[in-house]
């Protein structure tokens, strides 16, 4: 399949009533949504389960205190306190309603946080709990990622004017030679399989969509769409979120782009909860997690989720916005 796109970057300033273009995102469409209220709501949750598993040392800075290893046993650490951060559901539903769409409808990935070190560093990174790198170009959907799959990336702290997520939306709807064959049965067989990658000559970066983010902002784009990260040549470390979320009525749609070239057989992602924060599997319907506890809030008993490290989502079926094959077309050491 070889169709050009009118794919567009929107800058967004949020103001109430804002509702996410669904369509368009799926179309093709890249918007920088900037200064999302909710969003700093989600960061002071990642924040601070990093801050407290790297003994609060400025993030930015990780990399003139922390080696290689050290960072990822620390990493790891802080995004299990995250998983066990019962204030996440309502901090991502809040996220939900900014983006004014119905909660009743979406599904939403519990948001991961990303480090980069710089490249003179080595520029390896960790996302959530896998080791990440830098640049290879993909499609989430090459791991199995649902086809109308909305992804959000953005800066947890600041970052440079070059150093966003790169969109190639001119391969919106072109087909892009991978080595997805066979990932799914062997993801599902074995739990680890060799990242799927682009074969062949590569992809141009003309046309690509990276614009400047500020902390408080997302880059909202299709799960769909060819993307890559960017080298860290800023001298900090690079700290930065990404979550998913899913509209149940963006399925099957005209919008959403036909798969042309994930050539596995399957849907495999997992990492999906509900409006109530349960995990649940969408393609049966079936509660994979939930636990619920009783606290006080304002004299009143209220429910509120406990989520445990999800049971049927491993980070290794992530598809990290940072991870990554080396530039010769080798795996890196594991693919999130
Ligand atoms: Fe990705």
């Amino acid at each position: 399949m070889d169709e050009e796109t009118e794919a567009q970057l929107h800058e967004v300033l949020h103001t109430p009533g804002f509702e996410l273009p669904r369509a368009a995102v799926l179309r093709g469409d890249v918007i920088a949504l900037r200064q999302l209220p909710a969003l700093p709501g989600v960061l002071a949750l990642l924040e601070d389960a990093l801050e407290r598993s790297f003994d609060g040392v400025n993030l930015e800075q990780i990399h003139a205190h922390f080696d290689f290893d050290e960072m990822k046993i620390r990493a790891e650490r802080a995004y299990d306190r995250l998983v066990d951060d019962s204030r996440v559901p309502a901090a991502m539903q809040a996220v939900i309603g900014d983006l004014g769409l119905d909660p009743r409808k979406v599904l939403w990935e519990w948001p991961g946080m990303c480090l980069l070190y710089p490249v003179e560093q080595g520029g390896r990174g960790v996302y959530r709990a896998a080791n990440s790198g830098a640049l290879a170009a993909h499609r989430d959907t090459w791991y199995g990622s649902p086809q109308h799959q909305l992804n959000f990336w953005g800066p947890i702290k600041c970052l440079d004017p070059d150093a966003t997520l790169r969109i190639y939306s001119h391969y919106h709807r072109k087909t892009v030679p991978n080595s997805s064959h066979g990932y799914d049965t062997w993801q599902n067989l074995a739990g680890v399989v060799l990242p799927p990658s682009i074969t062949g000559d590569g992809v141009s970066p003309e046309g690509a969509f990276a614009p400047p983010l500020k902390v408080g902002d997302a880059m909202s784009f299709a799960g769909y769409q060819l993307h890559a990260s960017a080298v860290n040549r800023s001298g900090r470390t690079r700290v930065s979120f990404e979550f998913r979320l899913l509209h149940a009525d963006d399925e099957g749609q005209s919008y959403v782009p036909p798969n042309t070239d994930y050539y596995g057989i399957g849907e495999i992602y997992r990492g999906w909860y509900d409006r109530n924060g349960a995990q649940v599997n969408r393609l049966t319907g079936e509660i994979t997690h939930r636990e619920t506890a009783s606290v006080p809030s304002g004299g009143s008993q209220v429910k509120t989720v406990v989520m445990a490290a999800p049971t049927s989502f491993s980070p290794a079926q992530a598809p990290s916005e940072s991870a990554c094959v080396r530039a010769d077309g080798a795996a890196a050491d594991i693919m999130a």
